[in-house]
């Protein structure tokens, strides 16, 4: 989703602004802008597309200043054009925005009834406008933006930047995550720590409300009471130097291929090897006491979720109900005061899951939070943070992020299961064992690699793909899907396999790959049966499987991809790879762009 920057420097700043966006385009975008302030005027770059367009620009027209503000933008309100982007800007004031401006459109008619002229379709101008006409009145800065933060409803980080105050610039946090950079006689303001991270590792997060005046030297941050307030300056782990693709042509395959290893370092956090036991953080509720679990998510997230459901009802006999974050508020949940509500995230900042979060506090639920990110809003709101150590997920299509959050899930279905006296001593060393396994197993599914890449050609010209999974693999088959069509843009769809037979079977003809992801096992001969019925009306199966299931099932098949034999409870950890990497080959074979597939964004902080 939009990125922000914004330096007050000692030196030029337009390069380091153009850097500071390349690190944010994982997050997905669609145009890109910068403005500094020079010789006493505002002047601003922006190009539609990529940021290769921008530099053009820059190369073209060079920008000087020491003070800049600089956004990559993910589209709203208003088409991805050049006068769209961002900076929006009048004679005394330029800004950027992320999130939205819910009023936008009673501001703008107030301000055009004032005489004022909009450039641009976005909801974002009206702030420019807003800031610009107290300044015009003779406001300061400071004054100016105390005067318009209540004026503006929704979700908003703004990084503004003034004509005649070439020293400061003022940022604002409400709903959109903001940080504060300290550096050596300079400061910064970024959507991310990633983004400041070749500026400086000392961060401070605004809170929720909060905005700051920026100088070289300073930060002055105010609470949403407009009260000076401290917030901690914290030491960021992302350095600089670890955002790059290794050996690897995309930042997602060298994710997928990361995943045994912080998989393993994951559950280090979870797992007692030598006791043999799982562990938690500590907490202070009573695991035992929990009735039921609501499961909130989105995307690959909610899959990770779905995956959890299975294990938390079959591990620890704790009902489940599970939603998509954008469903859930609204269709007004019955929640009975101290259930655990579990939110699952890579970002921590969706704002649908975060909504939910404070839906799912205000009626009196115990917050946990599985999230990849711990300095997060998510990760500061909960009751129980359950981090993955994926590390920074640059590729907007998740893997590594999922597969760690199916290891702590995993983890915490033995807990609530021993909590609740359903797992013996020998039935959690034996849980401990086989998610110690896993990382190794993962290993194996990757040495799979090249044979997936020489069948990528099978699906590479379908124009519908489907995904067959039962149990545990159900989400499994959706995951699929979603990988698949997000990155290759091949309209697939994941199915529980029984019930292909109740209307999706009417779908399948030679031209339709089906891939059936069947680990052998208890539930193995049932999706067989649906694989045949597919078979018997000419469908094309891929199956994804152990030796034994290849065996018992391969023939007739148009291609086998073989998975070690693994126990069921990390059959999705390990089968999980396999769909990434043909989702992977795939995309590579139609030369899309796998890292920032067309529309996507990596962190969706508008609902
Ligand atoms: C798919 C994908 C998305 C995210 C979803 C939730 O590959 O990445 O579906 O899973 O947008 O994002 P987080 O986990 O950051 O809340």
């Amino acid at each position: 989703m939009c990125g922000i920057i914004g330096i007050v420097g000692k030196e030029d700043v337009a390069e380091r602004l153009l850097d500071g966006l390349k690190r944010l385009e994982y997050r997905g975008y669609d145009s890109a802008g910068i403005a500094t302030v020079f010789d006493g005027a505002i002047e601003r770059r922006r190009a539609e597309g990529k940021l290769g367009n921008l530099a053009r620009e820059l190369r073209d027209e060079p920008l000087p200043g020491t003070i800049g503000i600089a956004h990559t933008r993910w589209a709203t309100h208003g088409a991805p054009t050049t006068a769209n982007a961002h900076p929006h800007a009048t004679r005394e004031v330029a800004l950027v925005h992320n999130g939205i401006i819910e009023n936008f459109k009673q501001l703008r008619e107030e301000l055009i009834a004032r005489g004022r002229h909009f450039d641009s379709q976005t909801d974002t101008e009206v702030v420019a406008h807003l800031v610009s006409e107290r300044i015009e009145q003779g406001a300061s800065p400071e004054e100016a933006v105390r005067d318009v933060l209540p004026r503006l409803h929704g979700a908003f980080a703004l990084a503004i930047l003034f004509r005649a105050h070439p020293d400061l610039l003022i940022g604002a946090r409400l709903g959109s995550p903001l940080v504060v950079g300290y550096g050596d006689g300079e400061t910064y303001l970024g959507s991310d720590a990633l983004a400041l991270a070749p500026l400086t590792q000392k961060i401070a997060y605004l809170e929720e409300g909060d905005w700051v005046v920026i100088t070289r030297t300073s930060a002055q941050i105010f609470d949403r009471d407009n009260n000076p307030v401290e917030r901690p300056v914290t030491v960021s782990g992302v350095s600089g130097a670890m955002i790059d693709k290794g050996n690897h042509r995309h930042f997602m395959a060298k994710e997928i291929y990361e995943q045994p290893v912080v998989v393993a370092q994951t559950l280090r956090s979870y797992l007692r090897r030598m006791e043999n036991q799982v562990s938690l953080p500590d907490m202070d509720f009573d695991l035992g006491q929990v009735k039921r679990v609501t499961i909130v998510a989105c995307g690959t997230s909610f899959y990770a979720g779905l995956v959890a459901k299975y294990w938390f009802e079959k591990f620890a006999r704790v009902p489940v109900d599970i939603d998509v974050a954008s469903e859930f508020r609204y269709r007004d949940p019955v929640l009975e005061p101290g259930g655990l509500a579990l939110f699952i995230s890579q970002s921590g900042e969706t704002a649908d899951t975060l909504a939910a979060l404070r839906h799912a506090k205000a009626q009196s639920q115990i917050i946990a939070v599985v999230v990849n990110v711990p300095t997060s809003s998510m990760a500061r709101e909960a009751d129980l943070l359950l981090p993955t150590h994926a590390g920074p997920e640059i590729g907007v299509a998740s893997t590594k992020a999922f597969t760690c959050q199916l290891a702590v899930l995993a983890a915490l279905a033995a807990n609530l299961a021993r909590a609740n006296g359903r797992l013996s001593a020998e039935e959690e060393a034996e849980i401990v064992w086989h998610l110690s396994e896993a990382p190794a197993a993962m290993n194996q599914a990757l040495s799979h690699d090249a044979e997936i890449e020489a069948m990528a050609h099978l699906v590479a010209h379908a124009r519908d793909v489907l995904y067959l999974g039962r149990g545990p693999d159900y989400p499994m088959a959706l995951e699929g899907a979603l990988k698949l069509k997000e990155i290759s843009y091949i309209h697939a769809e994941g199915y529980a396999a029984g019930e292909m037979k109740h209307g999706p079977i009417a779908l399948i003809d030679d031209n339709v790959p089906v891939i059936v992801i069947a680990p052998s096992g208890p539930l193995f001969e049932k999706t067989v049966s649906n694989m045949q019925e597919v078979q018997a009306r000419g469908g094309k199966v891929v199956l994804i499987s152990d030796a034994e299931g290849i065996a018992q099932a391969g023939e007739g098949c148009m291609a086998t991809i073989e998975m070690p034999k693994v126990h069921p409870l990390i059959a999705p950890l390990v089968y999980a790879v396999p769909v990434q990497l043909l989702a992977y080959h795939v995309a590579v074979a139609k030369g899309t762009d796998v890292d920032q597939p067309r529309n996507l964004a990596k962190s969706v902080t508008v609902e």
